[in-house]
């Protein structure tokens, strides 16, 4: 990449200890860009020596970054914050490059991340403890919150610098020191922040990157070693659940935020054309890659044709192509993988009696490029139904009453978002509260925010990310009774 003003921001070591570090037995990989398979670089593939490191480092760091006044680490977290801002054009670029979105996508995705240094430096400042009555008139009884430990991050490719940023403002706010293993998709954004809290000041061993080719020697290490207190990743349900069973053994502190199968339910009475921005920002955001995007759009029958007939009038609005070029909409989708998936569920559905109404095949604007679809008179026995879509496709059902559409939302092992249009106001309470999700958005496709509890339920995964709960997921309580105090 030569188009970096700040060039130092093209990192291609880990980071560990607040050294630039190649791998011991001196092994890379390379990571392409995906709108063109060209070669962006080669990085340091981290294995056991180096993630032991890393963890040595972190474990190191913390008694001082623990004790830190939070006013002291708010402040450096605040500095860290400004970089990532005064440089959101490279960071951007860097985004673009490595995972394909458009760049004004990825620069809202560089502030968004930038968004969680702001919200938790100022939230470290209210990490408050409790007082209670206690039985005695000798004694008094505290609750402290105190900082997890070391933490690992294992972060996705989907957004590779918001995931990051999203825990390791909170760890550090806290007082955790974090190791954080990047998707091997898209190391490069996590080392330019990496660089950046170099330069902000964050002490030596707070915040180290371990890249990996192969993430799950890196994951073995960070979920066995007991002095690693708390596991956060972001990723798929079925990846969590290796973590989660990984982890028992040291009985981490875990926070799992996994696949989602949300729903956008438009009934009669919503504003179609809210409902039509709604749909295209909360499915078409990140060329469908996102966990919160809607999958399956559950459409009034009464008018299921109309908001089909506009959404796909919208859909010829959206620009297929390289990220990098001007009006880019839909970028390509991250590897030939997700690609096969996405043919395959489209494919299956299809066979099964769904109508494509528009789209349903590869763009010729590059390999990994395809074309935002629209494909009705989906079943809830289809996989489009079923399995995360990950990718520019909206798939819909038509639903009778309220009881139908509440029964098929919630029909899914998943529990993340969910959306839903209505201008009813009972109606929003009841559907509102019936929805089996962690997250749920009314008259709106989008929900996330560095103020807000991210996370979901049932299969979604567990705990909190952003908000003053995200801050709970890296503290411990401890109960601390004051005894013999005389009377
Ligand atoms: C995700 O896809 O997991 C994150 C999306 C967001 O924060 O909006």
């Amino acid at each position: 990449m030569t188009d970096l003003v700040k060039t130092g921001l093209l990192r291609k070591n880990a980071f560990i200890g607040g050294a630039w570090r190649s791998s011991a037995d001196g092994t890379t990989f390379e990571v392409s860009n995906p709108a063109t398979g060209e070669l962006i670089g080669s990085v340091a593939n981290c294995g056991v020596t180096e993630t032991r490191d890393a963890i040595d480092a972190a474990h190191t760091a913390f008694g001082h970054w623990a004790t830190m006044p939070a006013a002291a680490r708010a402040e450096i977290m605040f500095k860290w914050r400004d970089l990532l801002v005064s440089n959101a054009d490279d960071l951007a670029r860097l985004l673009t490059a490595e995972m394909g979105k458009p760049l004004a996508e990825a620069r809202g995705e560089v502030l968004y991340g930038a968004s969680y240094l702001t919200w938790f430096a100022e939230e470290a400042k209210r990490i408050y403890g409790e007082t209670f009555p206690t039985a005695g008139t000798d004694s008094r009884a505290l609750v402290l919150r105190q900082p997890v430990g070391v933490c690992a991050a294992i972060t996705p490719w989907n957004f590779p610098n918001a995931m990051l940023m999203r825990k390791a403002a909170a760890a550090l706010a806290a007082g955790c020191t974090l190791v954080a293993k990047p998707a091997e998709d898209t190391p490069f954004s996590a080392l330019a922040v990496a660089g950046l809290a170099d330069e902000a000041g964050v002490p030596p061993g707070v915040f180290n990157v371990v890249p990996a080719a192969n993430p799950v020697g890196v994951g073995d290490i960070l979920t066995s070693d007991p002095r690693v207190r708390k596991v956060s990743f972001t990723g798929s349900t079925e990846v969590g659940r290796i973590l989660l069973r990984q982890s028992a053994d040291t009985i981490k502190k875990v926070s799992m935020e996994l696949g989602g199968n949300a729903p956008f339910i438009v009934f009669e009475d919503a504003d179609l054309d809210a409902a039509i921005e709604g749909a295209i920002a909360s499915k078409f955001r990140n060329a469908g890659q996102t966990c919160v995007c809607s999958n399956r759009f559950l459409v009034q029958e009464s008018v299921a044709d109309v908001f089909r007939d506009k959404l796909i009038n919208r859909l010829s609005e959206l620009k297929v192509d390289h990220g990098d070029r001007e009006g880019a909409v839909i970028g390509p989708l991250i590897n030939e993988s997700a690609l096969l998936k996405i043919e395959r569920l489209v494919r299956e559905a299809s066979d099964a009696g769904a109508c494509i109404q528009s789209g349903g095949a590869r763009s010729d604007v590059g390999n990994l490029f395809y074309l935002p679809t629209v494909i009705d008179r989906v079943q809830p026995e289809m996989s489009i139904f079923k399995e995360e879509i990950f990718g520019p496709v909206a798939a819909l059902i038509s639903f009778e009453s309220e009881a139908d559409a509440v029964r098929l939302a919630n029909q899914t092992e998943y529990g993340l978002a969910a959306y839903f249009y209505t201008q009813d106001l009972g109606r929003a309470w009841r559907v509102g509260e019936a929805l089996e999700y962690g997250m749920v958005g009314l008259n709106t496709g989008l929900l996330s925010s560095a103020s807000a509890p991210f996370g979901g339920v049932k299969q979604s995964g567990m705990g909190r990310e952003g908000s003053r709960h995200g801050l709970e997921d890296y503290l411990e309580l401890k109960y601390f009774l004051m005894g013999g105090l005389g009377t």
